[in-house]
């Protein structure tokens, strides 16, 4: 919730109580150096004891609710059958309206099966952005990813509400292009992982919608973001101001053939689901589920992940969840913004992105900027951040580099995990990187792996800047800390 205090100020308020913690564990820059040296220049490389805000990722790392932890003791642990299945299917039918449910173990597998049921070689595969899982497998499976933003999309300097937009233009000319037959689903992904946690508007999924049954191609949506995307629509979009987010969250999913998540996200769980009402595509997907996940009724899920997960999708349609990152991530920006670090905006869903091409002009793409950007970060504060950039991309068939289009650090803000203070240090610690910006050099891989390289690349730091960084940091800071 927001809330005005007394000055005309407005900031994010807790509407929860703490009362699990995790110890943190802030080391010293020169322990910091040595940590990421090690790891390759590669914060995936990192352990928790090495970090202390961990803002690597919101997926599977938010604080879940006495409700959610109260479920998992009663889970019901049957091979097939189980209870905990029956209850989120109930979940799945009062919040999405989705009669036939799919566990999977995350969201990914559930981009496996739909590759499996619908991709077919040669296919093309059009969406509002890619995310790095969802590309991989419709690629492996012979499709090939169609990418129709808006202009405004990659503008990280935008007031565009709605940067995650589907280019209604480019669809039509796609089909055109194509043909419908070679063209097995749209794919619409709510907030726009990739650049930026960015919404689409009900009004241009309606339009996508409708342009896409006229040529009887499914709409499949990505909901792992779904309570932030409508969120940010009852805070942005005419007429659904005062509009319940489960309200905004039917009219969604009224739009949507298939809909699958990763339920590390919104729903605060570690998990994932397809679910539709479609009893064909329910039928297809069937078949597959044991193979590659396990029985229907858990489908590689934990059942006490089940159980919470239930929980979690009824409790992501109150206003104070769905917005509880997002308006930390608002805040975090605009903190940014005073200081001139130069971040995405509009804010978006999960994360507040720093715009690394903004942040170290000297840096030239191919020395991979944001992986740079990511591996300072860490020295500076001890703050874990993801790369969202070239390293993230693939290669293209013959080995050359794919640059992204957006060289993005990403700081994570998970759902009621951080507080005020802890960001207010993040901030710091960026803007006295943002002074000592040209203290910070490029990378090079020294181990590459042919696929998602970003999990298990090691890189090096050109010139040894990694040190010079370090020193500079114990100028001001003295021990360090
Ligand atoms: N779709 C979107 C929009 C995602 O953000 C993710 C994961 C997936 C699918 C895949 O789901 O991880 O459960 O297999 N995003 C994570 C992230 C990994 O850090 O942003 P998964």
């Amino acid at each position: 919730m927001i809330v005005k205090l007394s000055n005309g100020k407005e900031i994010p308020i807790e509407m929860h109580k703490v009362r699990i913690v995790q110890k943190a564990n802030l080391l010293s820059a020169d322990e910091r150096l040595k940590a990421i040296e090690e790891g390759g220049y590669n914060t995936f490389s990192l352990r928790t004891r090495d970090i202390f805000l961990d803002m690597l990722t919101d997926s599977g790392t938010n604080a879940m609710s006495d409700n959610q932890l109260a479920a998992m003791m009663v889970s019901d642990d049957a091979y097939a059958g189980g209870e905990s299945y029956y209850k989120l299917a109930d979940a799945v039918k009062d919040v999405l309206k989705f009669n036939y449910l799919l566990p999977v173990h995350q969201g990914r597998a559930a981009e496996h099966l739909l590759a499996k049921v619908f991709v077919k070689p040669g296919d093309v595969v059009p969406m509002n952005y890619h995310f790095t899982t969802t590309k991989v497998h419709f690629e492996l499976a012979g499709g090939t990813v169609l990418e129709i933003y808006t202009d405004e999309a990659l503008n990280t300097q935008s007031t565009f509400p709605f940067k995650g937009n589907l280019d209604i233009q480019k669809f039509k000319d796609i089909i055109q292009k194509y043909g419908s037959k070679k063209v097995p689903f749209i794919r619409m992904e709510a907030t726009t992982n990739l650049i930026g946690g960015q919404p689409f508007s009900i009004e241009n999924l309606k339009e996508v919608k409708k342009f896409a049954s006229d040529n009887n191609i499914p709409l499949v949506f990505d909901g792992s973001l779904i309570s932030e995307n409508a969120y940010f629509i009852k805070q942005r979009e005419k007429g659904y101001e005062n509009k319940s987010i489960q309200e905004i969250i039917w009219e969604l999913m009224s739009y949507a053939d298939i809909f699958y998540l990763s339920g590390r996200k919104s729903t605060c769980v570690r998990g994932g689901f397809i679910a539709t009402n479609n009893k064909k595509y329910f039928e297809d997907f069937k078949v597959w589920l044991p193979v590659y996940e396990g029985f229907l009724t858990y489908g590689g899920m934990s059942s006490k992940e089940i159980e919470a997960m239930a929980v979690g999708l009824r409790e992501m349609t109150d206003i104070n969840v769905a917005g509880s990152s997002a308006e930390f991530v608002k805040y975090f920006a605009e903190r940014c913004i005073e200081q001139n670090i130069p971040v995405v905006t509009p804010p978006g869903g999960l994360a507040c992105h720093i715009d690394a091409k903004r942040f170290l002009p000297h840096i030239p793409q191919s020395q991979y900027i944001a992986g740079a950007l990511s591996a300072a970060i860490y020295i500076a504060s001890g703050v874990r951040s993801m790369e969202r950039g070239t390293v993230s991309m693939e290669r293209d068939k013959d080995g050359n580099e794919v640059y992204a289009d957006l060289e993005l650090a990403r700081l994570a803000v998970p759902r009621r995990v951080y507080t005020m203070s802890q960001i207010e240090y993040v901030v710091d610690r960026l803007s006295w990187l943002l002074k000592n910006r040209n203290l910070v050099g490029g990378l090079k891989f020294i181990e590459e792996p042919p696929v998602l390289r970003f999990f298990f690349g090691k890189l090096a730091a050109l010139d040894g800047w990694g040190k010079k960084l370090l020193d500079a940091y114990k100028r001001d800071f003295g021990t360090g800390y």
